[in-house]
Parts: structure tokens; C-alpha cells; sequence
């Protein structure tokens, strides 16, 4: 097995059959920073055919890898995440580029990456199975045991967003390979300079030919080939909650692991320790420029707490820096000028409709001042819509139960946080929330990585989190031995 250590980054062609190859047709597609403009780099737009190529060697590949032992796969894992973290500063370099999330954000991702490779290798060697005894169920004689194991799915076709091209690209590809699945990979095409990049570390740790395969190209153009190939068997999708949907209807019955968009709310009461929430708010809301599903995306205040709330929020939102990823500045420009003309949409519909600007609204391209809005109406978009920009709107609620029913009334239900310090009113509140977690005094996160991750309603399907992506992506085999 090659245990070499990447030397450099070539990042022009795409793994196919444990080759790096140019496209047949050399069509490709030119990348540029969101921040600079300037070109980055291209990567091929792959034909139907060598997406097909792609999910035949994975299928190929994977019977092998199926039998290869545990221990082994460890080994490749570790491999890779040294060699990843090995090079944070040049990846990290990539993503800031790439998506202009800010450079520590951007290097801490690969560092993180490498911790989710790891743990998950550690979490896939444990996965046992169980031995059940029949007893005398039904009044039966006690002569069958079942021996149950977790087998792999086959291929899974891993598609990723480009908010975090590494981690949420790894956080489906690591538990696939340490339980024995083949993989075809689909970056978000703003995204693929760095996951291009991440699969050249693990090749050079000793990737099995054939066994992971970089699809690049639009998925708007290369989507419906991939979801719908019979070679694929498990679908691992993050992106927005259209998209997963459209997907959803055309893979027919594989199993899929959907983790989509998010409206998040943070619901404030009176008695809440007003300097954390708004800490905490405004790094729950402002990260990465609002662009994570988990930011906080609305904020529902009992209306005695709501004044003193939003001095507090206006102080923390105006000590965020605004500029250049590459000055580390907090708020960065928006990945297009698409989405940045959105998030200007929404705030311009919720001035409209009374809302009143405490701070920000000043955009300049696709870079948008971090915006606070006080007295939106439910009427407005924004109380409903998912932004994905710096822009945070408050509503002002007279009740707990109104908060909780504008919380649920949304069509997403990924987190939430509630902020008091009655420790009663937390949990009540949190039980009622239709959403996959609940964070008490604290923003709405992911991490820790080996938490269940996993969203309700329109925001997914199934759940992610390093133990329940390693189940996800196996299923049950039972032999019964009769006695
Ligand atoms: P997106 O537009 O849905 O794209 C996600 C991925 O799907 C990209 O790789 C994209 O490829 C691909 N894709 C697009 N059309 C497709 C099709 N017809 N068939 C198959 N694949 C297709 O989402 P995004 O803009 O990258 O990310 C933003 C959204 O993702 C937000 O809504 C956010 O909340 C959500 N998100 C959710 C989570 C979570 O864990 N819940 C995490 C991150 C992001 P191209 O890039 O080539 O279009
Ligand atoms: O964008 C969606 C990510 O899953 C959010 O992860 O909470 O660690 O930023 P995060």
C-alpha cells in the first residue's frame, strides 16, 4: 500500500478508476473567488458516460474493499487525516479562496476534518453486530439464534454544499470507506478546487484503485445521472431543502441521509442572562456570514427583554469586522451575487413591512453588512425564508407560546435555542420545539461531531453524526442458525 505524503496539489483533473484524467471533451468549468474575483482554477464537466464510469469502478472496487479488514481501513483513514492536516495551511488557503470564508474558519475546517476522519475510524472499528437467542418466543421450542451484522450498502454518492467543502464532504465519505462502501463524489462545483484537493491527500494515502471517483460538473446538468444510476445505493446529500427534495423523488427506494436548509430561532425570555444570549446570538447568526444551515436565523424575545436585547445584539453585531477573508474579517462576501441580491430581497421586503434597521444594510457587491432587523411582522419573508447572509430578524413575541408556535410554524426544523435561567421553562420549551436539537443557553451548532446531528420536517431525512453516519451507511445481515 503507497504511504507517500502529498508533495503537491495538481487540482485540474478528477479520480476516475484510480486515474487522474482530463474530461474526453475537455469541457470545463472556470472558478473564481467569490471575495477577489479572481480566476482560482477549473475542473472538468464530466459527460453522462464517465459518470458512469465513475459509480461502475466505485461498484467494482468496493467488492474487494468489502473484505478487506478493519484494521486496514483504520489505517487509510489515518493516513488521510494526517496527510490533511499535514497541509492545512495550503488547503485552508484553497477554501478561503474558494468559498471566502475567512482563514482561520477556513484552516480550522481541514483541522477539524482530520479530528472527524480520525474519530470516525476509531468509532468504524467497534461497529459490532449482536447475537440473538431465539427463546421460546410464541411458546416456539428455543432452537434459533440470530447473527446479526452490519454490512455495507454498496456505493454511496456523496454530494456536498459549498459552505464546508471539506468537512461535509469528508463527514460521508469516511464513514462510507471505514464501513466498506465504494463512493462517487460530488462536490458543490464552488467547492471542488478543495475537494479535489482533499481526495488527492487521500490518494496519496493509499486509496485502493477504483474505490472513490470525483464526479465534478453542474449539478444541474450531471444531478439527475448520478440520483438515478442503478449503480448507486445509498444517497448522502447536503444542500438546500429544493434541491433534496427534487433528488428525493427521482432516487426511488434507496435509503437517503438528507440534511437540508434551516430557519433556526433563538427564543429569548425575560429572566435570560441577556450579555450571553446576545454573545451567543451573534455567533450563532454571523459565522461564515450567516451561510451555515445551523446559524441562527431568527430571533423570538419576550417583549419586557426585548429593548435591553437588542442594545445588547446592536453592540456585539457592530463589533464584527466586515471585509476581506483574507484579513480574517468576521463577515465576508457572499459566495454570488445571486445570493447576496436575496438576502437584499429579504430585508428590503421586511423595511417594507415595518421592520425597523438597528444596524447594517449597506452592501457593496456581494458583501453585505451584518444586518439586524427589530419589529419584523410574521408577515414578512424573512420571518419564514432561509436568507443565508448576514441579516438576523427580530420578532417580538408577548408569550412563550407564541414563540413556540412561531417557531413550529415553519416549514424547517433543524435547531433551535432557548435562552433562560429557569431550567424548567428551558425544558418545556424544548420539548415542544419541532426541530432535531434543542440548545439550552447556547447558539444552535453541529459540532461536536460525534452528537446526532439530523433535521425534521423540510430541513431532512435520517441522521448524521459520526456513529449514526457509519450505521447509515450499512445495513442489517442476519443468518439464522437452527438448532
Ligand atoms: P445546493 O444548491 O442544494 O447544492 C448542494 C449540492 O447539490 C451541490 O453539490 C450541487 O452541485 C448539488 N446539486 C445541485 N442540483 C442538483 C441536482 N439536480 N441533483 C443532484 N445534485 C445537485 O445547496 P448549496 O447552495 O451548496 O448550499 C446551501 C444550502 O444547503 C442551504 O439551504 C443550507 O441550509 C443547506 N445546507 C444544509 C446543511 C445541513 O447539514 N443541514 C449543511 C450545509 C448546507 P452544484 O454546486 O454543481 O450546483
Ligand atoms: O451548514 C451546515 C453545517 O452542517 C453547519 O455546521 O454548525 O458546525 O457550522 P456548523
Amino acid at each position: 500500500m503507497i504511504t507517500k505524503k502529498v508533495e503537491t496539489f495538481s487540482q485540474k483533473n478528477v479520480l476516475l478508476n484510480g486515474e487522474w484524467r482530463e474530461n474526453e471533451n475537455g469541457e470545463r468549468i472556470t472558478l473564481t473567488s467569490p471575495s477577489t474575483r479572481e480566476e482560482i482554477g477549473s475542473v472538468p464537466a464530466l459527460s453522462e458516460s464517465e459518470v458512469g464510469t465513475a459509480v461502475n469502478a466505485a461498484k467494482e472496487a468496493q467488492r474487494k474493499w468489502a473484505k478487506t479488514p478493519l484494521h486496514e481501513r483504520k489505517q487509510l483513514l489515518y493516513r488521510w487525516a494526517d496527510n490533511l492536516e499535514e497541509h492545512k495551511e495550503v488547503i485552508g488557503t484553497m477554501i478561503m479562496k474558494e468559498v471566502a470564508k475567512k482563514k482561520s474558519s477556513a484552516v480550522d475546517e481541514v483541522v477539524r476534518t482530520a479530528d472527524f476522519i480520525r474519530h470516525t475510524a476509531e468509532e468504524g472499528v467497534r461497529l459490532n453486530g449482536e447475537l440473538l437467542t431465539g427463546d421460546s418466543y410464541n411458546g416456539g421450542p428455543a432452537s434459533k439464534t440470530a447473527q446479526v451484522s452490519h454490512v455495507p450498502l454498496g456505493v454511496v454518492l456523496a454530494i456536498a454544499p459549498f459552505n464546508y467543502p471539506l468537512n461535509l464532504s469528508a463527514s460521508k465519505i469516511a464513514p462510507a470507506l471505514m464501513t466498506g462502501n465504494g463512493v462517487v463524489f460530488k462536490p458543490a462545483t464552488q467547492g471542488s478546487l478543495s475537494g479535489i484537493m482533499m481526495m488527492e491527500a487521500l490518494d496519496q494515502a493509499g486509496l485502493p484503485k477504483g474505490l472513490v471517483n470525483i464526479t465534478t460538473g453542474r449539478g444541474s446538468e450531471i444531478g439527475d445521472t448520478l440520483v438515478t444510476h442503478k449503480g448507486i445505493d445509498q444517497i448522502s446529500f447536503t444542500g438546500g431543502s429544493e434541491t433534496g427534495l427534487s433528488l428525493s423523488k427521482k432516487a426511488g427506494m434507496i435509503p437517503l441521509v438528507l440534511e437540508l436548509g434551516g430557519k433556526d430561532p433563538a427564543i429569548v425570555l425575560e429572566d435570560a442572562d441577556l450579555d450571553k444570549a446576545a454573545k451567543e446570538i451573534t455567533g450563532g447568526a454571523f459565522s461564515y456570514s450567516g451561510q451555515r444551515c445551523t446559524a441562527i436565523k431568527r430571533v423570538l424575545v419576550k417583549e419586557e427583554a426585548a429593548d435591553e436585547l437588542v442594545d445588547k445584539l446592536k453592540e456585539k453585531v457592530e463589533e464584527l469586522s466586515v471585509g476581506l477573508p483574507e484579513d480574517d474579517a468576521d463577515v465576508t462576501p457572499l459566495i454570488n451575487d445571486k445570493g447576496a441580491d436575496y438576502v437584499q430581497g429579504l430585508i428590503d421586503d421586511a423595511i417594507d413591512k415595518k421592520a425597523k434597521v438597528v444596524t447594517g444594510d449597506e452592501r457593496k457587491e456581494n458583501l453585505i453588512s451584518p444586518t439586524l432587523l427589530d419589529h419584523v411582522s410574521t408577515d414578512a419573508r424573512i420571518a419564514w425564508e432561509e436568507p443565508f447572509g448576514p441579516v438576523l430578524p427580530i420578532i417580538r413575541v408577548t408569550s412563550e407560546e407564541e414563540a413556540i408556535k412561531i417557531a413550529n410554524d415553519s416549514e424547517y426544523g433543524l435547531q433551535a435555542s432557548v435562552f433562560t435561567q429557569d431550567i424548567d421553562a428551558a425544558h418545556r420549551i424544548a420539548d415542544q420545539l419541532e426541530v432535531g436539537s434543542v440548545q439550552l443557553n447556547g447558539k444552535t451548532s453541529r459540532g461536536p461531531d460525534h452528537f446526532p446531528f439530523l433535521g425534521v420536517k423540510n430541513s431532512g431525512l435520517g441522521v448524521q453524526g459520526v456513529r449514526y453516519s457509519l450505521l447509515s451507511m450499512t445495513r442489517q445481515k442476519v443468518k439464522v442458525l437452527n438448532g
